[in-house]
């Protein structure tokens, strides 16, 4: 089992969970973010003291899979993602070392199908 978390542009979301439905991932979490990658953002100098203001909108995804779904996965947020430009993005996957479906105690792979 892994965990993919995805961090994407707001804008990116509906095709991004259109693609995943279209890979038959059913289930997500997502959540709205702040974040900044490499490029800093920048940061202000107000009144002697610097003041970061680099943070952006962003959307995180979490999907938890069965080790097999993971390429699908990750190719259907990129292939919904990629604009090519500063910014789309970043993918981390993750291990993850037991699920518990609480309804009925079902664990492991079984939970998380
Ligand atoms: N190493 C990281 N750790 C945690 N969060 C990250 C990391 N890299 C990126 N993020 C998150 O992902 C968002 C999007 O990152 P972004 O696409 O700008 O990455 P990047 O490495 O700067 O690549 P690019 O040069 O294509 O912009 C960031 O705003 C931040 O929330
Ligand atoms: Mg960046």
């Amino acid at each position: 089992m892994k965990m993919v978390v995805a961090i994407v542009r707001p804008e990116a979301l509906e095709d991004v969970k259109k693609a995943l439905f279209d890979a038959e991932i059913h289930k997500m979490t997502v959540n709205p973010v702040k974040g900044c990658g490499q490029q800093k953002g920048y940061t202000e100098n107000y009144r002697g003291t610097i003041i970061n203001v680099n943070l952006l909108s962003k959307i995180r995804i979490e999907i938890v899979v069965n080790d097999e779904f993971v390429k699908p996965t990750v190719d259907a947020i990129i292939n919904a993602a990629r604009t090519g430009n500063i910014g789309d993005g970043k993918i981390f996957v993750l291990p993850v070392e037991e699920c518990y479906r609480i309804r009925t105690g079902e664990t492991g792979s079984d939970a998380v199908g």
